[in-house]
């Protein structure tokens, strides 16, 4: 399929920001946006156009119940470089997340091509500082108008780039966890292992009482024995008990990150024991008092890695890693944004030149 151009002219593109590590994240956009609409049968209608406000129906089906997914990945700069980390992991998840919400699969082939298009026309606003990057949100909607409880016929694909600095306003320094015992978001069987819009939805009531009590993020426990540790708001989770660093298993109700499958492979290679197996709460607690849990991080694409440094479970607090961050959470840290950003051999094959 082809592109269609339709750019802003030069005169009046925006600003950049003078100092993207200041900007809190994702509240600045690039000039342009790709777009495509699934008309029933086909995708139609590829455009790299200015970005801004989307037409749409108030009863298109998004609205109402929800029909969404999405997906995050970054560029990174380096010199005249523009680099993609594991573009393609991101696509077939943003297909196996549309497959789940019965929504169109799209060419993942054309999905690559049209986001590389998208960047080289905004090549000047992938931030070149440390520590920044240019975050993307590919993301797809129902749109056909209809307030019956069914499919959408009609969608719409877009790709949205945002200059970023860190996701936390702690930067890199320890976030505070609080578990959550009281509320869920996911059960096997339902939605949590794709990137539906509504689980992001679903997340917000403990998230904000969590920042109420000043705790940046949930950790979510399963939803049947409210026993099983499962992910953080927005990033998978690893426990490092000695030399085993573990992760829960995706068994259906787990986000399965890419950054997540890229610490279990770096820890590999650190000569560290990487298992994905399920962890209660319980062994955590009792770890982090026998000292056995040396470190606790969580990892996604947009807040890369953040080292945990308190949690909060049933009305107390328990220190992790005496509140500073693990060695081994500073090295996947420095590493994975070495290798996303071209300054490291990747010898895994990981990194993707924009051309
Ligand atoms: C990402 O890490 O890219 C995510 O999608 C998390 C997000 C909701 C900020």
């Amino acid at each position: 399929m082809n592109i269609d151009i339709d750019l802003v002219p030069k005169a009046q593109r925006k600003e950049k920001p003078t100092d993207v590590l200041q900007v809190a994240f994702g509240t600045v956009f690039s000039d342009h946006m790709f777009s495509m609409r699934y008309n029933g049968s086909e995708w139609t209608d590829a455009r790299i156009h200015p970005y801004g406000p989307l037409s749409l129906s108030p009863a298109a089906l998004c609205l109402h119940y929800g029909q969404g997914i999405f997906e995050g990945m970054k560029a990174y700069r380096r010199g005249e470089r523009i680099l993609l980390f594991r573009p393609e992991m991101n696509f077939k998840r943003l297909n196996v997340s549309a497959t789940r919400m019965v929504m169109p699969t799209i060419d993942p082939d054309f999905g690559l091509h049209s986001l590389m298009e998208l960047i080289k026309t905004d090549s000047e606003w992938v931030p070149e500082v440390p520590g920044s990057s240019l975050y993307i949100r590919p993301t797809m909607i129902a749109t056909e108008p209809k307030l019956g409880v069914r499919p959408s016929s009609e969608y719409l694909y877009y790709i949205i780039l945002s200059p970023v600095g860190p996701y936390f306003k702690e930067g890199f320094s320890p976030v505070k966890i609080y578990v959550s015992d009281k509320y869920v978001r996911a059960v096997k069987g339902g939605t949590g292992a794709a990137k539906a819009i509504g689980n992001y939805a679903a997340s917000l009531l403990a998230g904000t009482n969590a920042v109420k009590v000043g705790y940046s993020q949930v950790l979510w426990l399963d939803a049947l024995e409210r026993k099983w540790i499962e992910e953080v708001g927005t990033m998978n989770l690893f426990v490092r008990f000695d030399d085993e660093v573990v992760t829960p298993p995706l068994a259906g109700s787990i986000l399965p990150g890419v950054t997540r499958d890229s610490v279990l492979t770096l820890v590999k290679d650190y000569g560290l024991k990487p298992n994905e197996r399920m962890i209660s709460i319980d062994e955590v607690i009792e770890g982090l008092s026998s000292g056995k849990v040396k470190e606790i991080f969580g990892c996604g694409t947009a807040a890369i890695i953040a080292p945990v440094g308190s949690l909060w479970y049933k009305d107390k607090p328990y220190a992790v890693s005496n509140g500073q961050t693990g060695e081994l959470t500073q090295r996947l840290f420095e590493d994975l944004i070495a290798i996303q950003s071209g300054e490291l051999e990747d010898t895994h094959g990981w990194v993707v030149p924009v051309e």
